[in-house]
């Protein structure tokens, strides 16, 4: 492919984000730079919290509070009725399965490429509660194959359909929209895992007939650490649906033996959350609209396909990517070369990449026989000539790494 030109927003972009003049940041499937209005809002409202008090803070900020919740509902195609902020996405994505009492013999029908924490918590419920783990097969060109999860819907009738749409340690984008029709035409809760995906590429609750969609703020985003939130459809609300750790947030303890659950989807929040990081997070959603999410996700993917064809040129690196559909998360073997050694020598060339293991997707990594992978996850901000440096960084680093991975 031609090299992608630089846009005419691009220095507008940079100018917002401070981190580019001194860094090649492509790890933002990691946790993104932060544009200047994220940084700002949480700033602010800390140093509000300082000078007037943390709750009387939250009470005076209640307006920019309702507009966080507005902005991000805006960027899903949600209500913000329907929105729970979190700690993070597991946590959210936790959250929704506590939503239901899954017991002996339960099943869930899930992915072979599902997040790790997600795998280890549906083998954690098959430990403790019994329940069966059910991972529909690919399809031969990569990635979940509709049609087996149709015939598995119908023959397993699974309490659950969970999956990852875009896994951590590679640029597969999975069927979210046709596996979620495939959920609503059975009647089975579907619970979607969209960290990777919000930010870089359109989301919308109502084209994904999910029950629950999962995210975290830090990736392609660009808001803070340490929050992410939930989706939780009408359908769920309204079915009465809660999760087991339901606190006086979620609900009102209104007599001795009884509670009554709040309206909407703050009953799937904890009573006390970092304000300052839901504030961040709607700042972020305002930028991500104001960029154009179309815009961010041609870039980003345009960037990506330009990383994984210069990559591929490098002797000894295998690219590892599979799918009909990739996205802004390029990722490559080294030819044995530990990828955390080379991450870390790119970083101190400041080149910020991410080194996946083989336990962040044991069966993918697996089936693709790699021990660790380097991850480049460019953002609409990034440029090719960072790629351009990235790569030619990496050909004289794999020069000095010894190979020792072995799969
Ligand atoms: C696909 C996917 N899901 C979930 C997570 C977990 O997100 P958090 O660390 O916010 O819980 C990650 C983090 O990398 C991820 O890549």
């Amino acid at each position: 492919m031609s090299r992608p030109p630089d846009p005419p927003a691009l220095a507008g972009w940079r100018a917002d984000t401070p981190g580019c003049e001194r860094l090649n940041h492509l790890n933002n499937a990691g946790a993104a730079l932060m544009p200047l209005p994220v940084r700002q809002s949480v700033a602010e409202y800390l140093a509000l919290e300082s000078e007037i008090g943390g709750y009387e803070a939250a009470e005076a900020s209640d307006e920019a509070l309702r507009d966080a919740y507005a902005a991000l509902a805006r960027l899903l195609g949600a209500e913000p009725r329907n929105l729970a902020m979190q700690q993070n996405s597991t946590v959210a994505f936790a959250q929704a399965f506590a939503a239901f009492d899954l017991g002996p013999g339960d099943q869930i029908l899930t992915s072979r490429a599902d997040y790790a924490s997600n795998q280890i918590m549906y083998l954690a419920l098959a430990r403790r509660r019994g329940v069966e783990i059910v991972r529909a097969p690919d399809a031969s060109e990569g990635g979940i194959d509709p049609q087996a999860v149709r015939e598995l819907m119908a023959r397993r009738r699974p309490a659950i359909l969970a999956l990852t749409w875009v896994p951590t340690n590679s640029g597969l984008v999975q069927p979210a929209e046709t596996v979620g029709e495939i959920c609503r035409d059975a009647g089975v809760p579907y619970i979607l895992d969209a960290c990777q995906a919000v930010g870089q590429m359109p989301v919308d609750v109502r084209r994904l007939h999910c029950d629950y969609l999962a995210g975290a703020s830090r990736k392609f985003l660009r808001g803070p650490r340490g929050v992410g939130f939930l989706y939780v459809s009408d359908r769920a609300l309204d079915a009465g649906a809660y999760p087991l750790t339901v606190d006086m947030h979620g609900a009102t303890w209104s007599d001795p033996d009884d509670f009554a659950l709040a309206p909407d989807a703050r009953r799937f929040e904890s009573w006390e959350i970092a304000f300052a990081l839901v504030l961040g997070t709607g700042a972020a959603a305002e930028y991500a609209l104001a960029v154009d999410i179309e815009v961010a996700h041609q870039r980003s993917w345009t960037l990506a396909r330009y990383a994984r064809e210069r990559l591929a040129a490098i002797d000894g690196v295998r690219v590892l990517d599979r799918g009909p559909v990739l996205c802004a998360i390029a990722t490559a073997e080294l030819g044995g070369r530990p990828a955390e050694a080379v991450k870390l020598a790119l970083r101190a060339r400041g080149i910020n990449t991410s080194s996946p293991a083989r336990d962040d997707a044991v069966i993918d990594m697996d089936d693709k026989g790699a021990v660790s992978a380097l991850r480049v996850s460019p953002h609409y901000y990034n440029t090719a000539d960072e790629i351009d440096a990235a790569v030619t960084a990496l050909a004289e680093v794999m020069e000095a790494i010894e190979p020792k991975d072995r799969s």
